[in-house]
């Protein structure tokens, strides 16, 4: 099959990582008989000095066009003190609300090699841990009114429309069924009353999914329960500021910010793929930068967005075999292992794919 890919670089060690994974995904294509085309396109720092914004029409138009989209990373120092509007950040904002990038999926994998990079004791994460965050990512408080009363007052709203909820149930639940079938909600229906409301829809939504198991938890307990007993989770549902704080949480069990992917989906197929790292500006252009969390992006990219599930099970394996193999970037380096560079990381699971 032929697949077109916007593919952003954008700045810091984006460019490094995503010429990596790239590699994998044309060995992909080598393996399992595909055409992916790829069309490279400017966001963040590298658009501000290029087009003087950090998101031209022309990217928007073309991430439109493709099946999906992969992002390494954008901003850094250079561009800090560019105005408000007009700042990398800005610009990946404004990217995720044109294409409609309403559920963010952060999968957090403790792989069974990187055990001692967890936080956690060993009896409470037994092999590993795989627990996915489904976060609601253009709705709640981050975009509802916001207003001030001079030095008095000042708020945010808290707003959810039924639509919302529903799409983002729907997406947790589907997600779901390829998973282990149980969805935990988090919201905060003991005290508020949009939570109420969500809790509501979420049930409804359930219905359609007899096979998967829901329960609730309030956000407070969620955040311990994490913490406490993590292989309880499946697939967490949320809205955008408690999945903002719980995916960062969830996340940090594994240790690892080099290793870490995640999806942006907007309705249908389509989805934007990044690391959920930034710019990195610190080892940019020193072949240091850990290319996993993109890698195993694009496995996810051709999980939900083109339906090619062997071919991101071959990747996540051999992403497993390449770690099982002792080889490792300096982020994830200990005693006895054999440290590899950016492009070399990716040539070894390219190898073992
Ligand atoms: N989605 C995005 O594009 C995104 C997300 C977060 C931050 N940022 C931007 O990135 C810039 C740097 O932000 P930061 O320093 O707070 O966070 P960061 O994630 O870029 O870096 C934090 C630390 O983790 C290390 N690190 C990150 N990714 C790594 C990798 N793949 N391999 C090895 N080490 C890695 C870095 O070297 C650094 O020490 C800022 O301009 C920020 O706004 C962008």
């Amino acid at each position: 099959m032929n697949y077109k890919i916007a593919v952003i670089p954008g700045d810091g060690i984006g460019p490094e990582i995503v010429a990596a994974s790239v590699k994998v995904l044309d060995a992909v294509a080598d393996k399992f008989d595909h055409t992916f085309d790829y069309t490279e396109v400017l966001a963040g720092g590298a658009a501000i000095d290029a087009c003087d914004t950090p998101l031209p029409q022309e990217t928007i138009d073309i991430c439109k066009n493709s099946d999906a989209v992969l992002l390494g990373a954008l901003g850094g120092p250079k561009w800090d003190n560019v105005p408000g509007d007009k700042r990398p950040e800005a610009g990946l904002l404004a990217l995720r609300k044109s294409l409609g990038l309403y559920a963010n999926l952060r999968p957090a994998i403790l792989y069974e090699e990187l055990m001692d990079s967890c936080p956690l004791k060993a009896e409470i994460i037994g092999d590993g841990l795989d627990i996915m965050v489904v976060r609601e990512l253009t709705g709640g408080i981050y975009f509802g009114e916001k207003g001030r009363d001079g030095e008095n007052a000042a708020w945010d709203i808290m707003k959810y429309s039924r639509p919302e909820v529903e799409r983002i149930a729907r997406t947790a639940f589907t997600i779901a069924m390829k998973r282990g079938k149980k969805v935990t909600n988090v919201d905060k229906a003991n005290v508020l009353e949009v939570s109420r409301f969500w809790r509501s829809i979420v049930e409804e939504v359930a219905k359609d999914f007899p096979e998967v198991t829901l329960n609730h938890l309030y956000v407070d307990n969620a955040a311990m329960q994490l913490v406490i007993n993590p292989k309880q989770f499946d697939v967490i549902v949320t809205g955008n500021l408690f999945g903002d704080i719980l995916s960062d949480e969830a996340s940090m069990l594994t240790g690892s910010i080099g290793m870490l992917p995640s999806a942006s989906m907007s309705d249908g197929k389509f989805g934007m793929y990044e690391p959920i790292h930034g710019s990195a500006p610190d080892i940019a252009n020193q072949n240091k930068a850990n290319p996993i969390a993109t890698i195993v992006s694009v496995a996810m990219m051709l999980r939900y967005s083109l339906d090619l599930n062997d071919e991101a099970d071959a990747i996540e394996a051999a992403v497993k075999k390449t770690l099982a193999q002792g080889y490792r970037t300096g982020d994830i380096y200990s005693e006895g292992m054999t440290m590899v560079n950016t492009v070399e990381m990716g040539q070894k699971i390219i190898e073992n794919l």
